[in-house]
């Protein structure tokens, strides 16, 4: 149980007492610590409710409340409840944590699914800096909920079915070069779907070939399938690099043509339901009349007021489009891998079509816990989308390999004597790790300014200063000359500094449960900057290897405890930390 549970059950048995019925008692973590610990307001809610005096209340609680050993309690302002850990309360939970493998994380998903659909990129498109966020955002809230417990399917849908593949089949059969095919598939399919763009531009007939193309390919045509096959394959490898280099796995890889033979039986079946009707030739989904206009995904405001704005599942001319698809999808997930909740790590600009899609799937019966984790746009330095020299979308590798080199140089300023080729995996965790935590560290809807100096810097908001103040711990290890048993320690609590680092190694248990309600990583970020300071603080009022036994032992013990805090944490972001640096 962490301090917080406790605290809240043992208020509510003294709420229960003095008012004589059970209530909710939260407690949270206090924003200011020369309050205390942690601070509940119920003692005003309840008042306000049962129209008494608040602080009369608060002093009657707090007279019944049996905090024996774990922390003392005050009133503040009109009837705030603050609360104060005992040193000796901290010293017990920090001894416990010793022996936990899982640092105290309660396994609040146990017995649920969670589906994670992220990264997702559309095959023969280059994966761009905007794919980076959906990638390290969705692969972070996945090692976060499996290490709460849940169970995780993290599925890759790429888009490997649009009407792209009329131009790729069209350049694939015209323009292709067979070498570089071989040896850099993404940037030649790249290379033969923007030739073709300009070919059409140039000339409109070539349009009406890549169509045919297209209709060659889903009418079933034997050569245009394997081209398609190939295409796949090819830039399947090429996306695999990425994520390799990333540190990134799936556990399927379902893009959008698994569905293909699914889709003409879910539109019969949406009109069969009438969730779905056709208007125009085309089959689409219109408002329900449940929900009120504002609420409704299938109602937009225009000038002259509320106006139809249905999700088209079949075009007249008897296509599909990515709402059907996308209804098939949740299907697959809600039926097959029975899941409970499905994380769909997109950007803002299809928050419309998230909604179109979840509130069609509650009227199909298709019932799920649908959550949009939208995130907002990467601005270069002129607060401008960043886009490189030329004007192109910045690629996803080449900004991974800016990172790593821009790594390798301070690595070699700053430590000359590494060899090169631990020198260059350094790098690689450094470089890598910074581009995650800039990512990580920001609130995922505010667009977010791209900086190099930045996002590497050792002193400041940085994944190299995460990892540097876990190298400096793992140091002090080193020059130990009888190795330290952590499991022999027990925690002695003195000094202010100590606390803190006590009171920060305990919440980390309390944060991480937090970051998957609203899908924010950055709240556990945040949380592994402020204990890698409190580290630092710690470290320099309190004498380490210097102190006397049983100080020495409990002051070692905290800082095993703060690197394996910090190195758990940042493995949760997908954060490798190095030995040295
Ligand atoms: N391929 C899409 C894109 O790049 C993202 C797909 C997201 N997932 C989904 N189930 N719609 O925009």
């Amino acid at each position: 149980m962490t301090f917080q549970q406790d605290l809240e059950s043992r208020l509510s048995a003294a709420v229960a007492s003095v008012i004589g019925e059970s209530a909710a008692t939260p407690v949270t973590a206090a924003t200011d610590l020369r309050f205390g610990d942690y601070q509940s307001n119920a003692a005003m809610v309840l008042a306000k409710q049962r129209k008494t005096n608040p602080r009369a209340l608060a002093q009657e609680i707090i007279d019944r409340v049996d905090l024996a050993g774990l922390a003392t309690a005050e009133i503040a302002g009109p009837g705030f409840l603050n609360f104060r850990i005992l040193p000796g309360a901290y010293a017990a939970a920090v001894t416990r944590l010793l022996g936990d493998a899982k640092l105290g994380v309660p396994d609040v998903g146990a017995g649920r699914t969670v589906v994670v659909d992220f990264s997702a990129p559309n095959v023969a498109k280059p994966m761009h800096v905007g794919h980076i966020r959906s990638t390290i955002i969705g692969d972070s809230l996945s090692r976060i909920a499996r290490f709460l417990g849940f169970n995780v399917i993290t599925d890759n849908h790429i888009g490997d079915w649009g009407t792209q593949f009329g131009m790729i089949l069209y350049g694939w059969k015209n323009l292709l070069d067979n070498a570089a095919i071989v040896t850099d598939p993404i940037a030649e399919l790249l290379r033969v779907y923007r030739e073709v763009n300009s070919l059409i531009k140039a000339d409109p007939t070539v349009l009406d070939a890549c169509k045919l193309e297209l209709v060659k390919l889903q009418a079933g045509d034997e050569q245009n399938t394997s081209i398609w096959h190939q295409c796949i394959e090819v830039s399947k490898q090429g996306l695999q690099k990425i994520y390799d280099r990333l540190d990134v796995t799936f556990d399927h890889w379902l893009g959008e043509s698994f569905y293909n033979d699914r889709l003409p039986g879910l539109v019969e079946e949406f009109v069969a339901r009438d969730i779905a009707r056709v208007s125009d030739g085309a089959t689409c989904i219109f408002a329900s009349g449940k929900l009120p206009d504002e609420q409704d995904p299938f109602r937009v405001h225009k000038e002259d007021g509320w106006t139809d704005n249905p999700a088209i599942i079949r075009k007249a001319d008897g296509g599909f489009l990515y709402a059907t698809t996308d209804l098939a999808t949740l299907e697959y997930r809600t039926d097959t891998w029975k899941a409970d909740h499905i994380w769909y790590v997109v950007g803002v600009p299809q928050s419309l079509h998230f909604r179109q899609i979840f509130d069609a799937a509650e009227r199909w019966g298709k019932h799920c816990d649908y959550r949009h984790v939208a995130f907002g746009s990467i601005l270069g330095e002129d607060r401008k989308l960043m886009k490189t020299r030329s004007g192109d979308n910045v690629q996803l590798i080449d900004v991974l390999e800016e990172a790593v080199e821009r790594a390798a140089k301070a690595i070699a300023e700053k430590n000359p004597e590494i060899p090169a080729d631990e020198a260059a995996q350094i790098a690689e965790t450094v470089g890598i790790g910074a581009v995650k935590f800039a990512e990580l560290s920001q609130n995922r809807l505010t667009d977010y300014v791209f900086s190099w100096d930045r996002m590497l810097a050792l002193q400041g908001d940085t994944a190299p200063y995460l990892q540097y103040s876990n190298v400096r711990i793992r140091s002090i290890f080193r020059k130990l000359e009888t190795p330290f048993d952590v499991a022999t320690a027990s925690i002695v609590l003195g000094e202010e500094a100590e606390i803190h680092l006590a009171r920060l190694i305990v919440r980390f248990a309390e944060v991480l449960p937090t970051v998957i309600d609203d899908h924010r990583p950055n709240l556990l970020a945040n949380y592994l900057l402020e204990l890698a300071r409190a580290f630092h603080s710690f470290f320099e009022a309190c004498p380490v290897l210097k102190a006397d036994e049983p100080v020495r032992s409990s002051r070692l013990a905290l800082c095993d405890l703060t690197s394996r805090v910090l190195s758990t944490g940042l493995g949760l972001l997908g954060i490798k930390v190095p030995e040295r640096m």
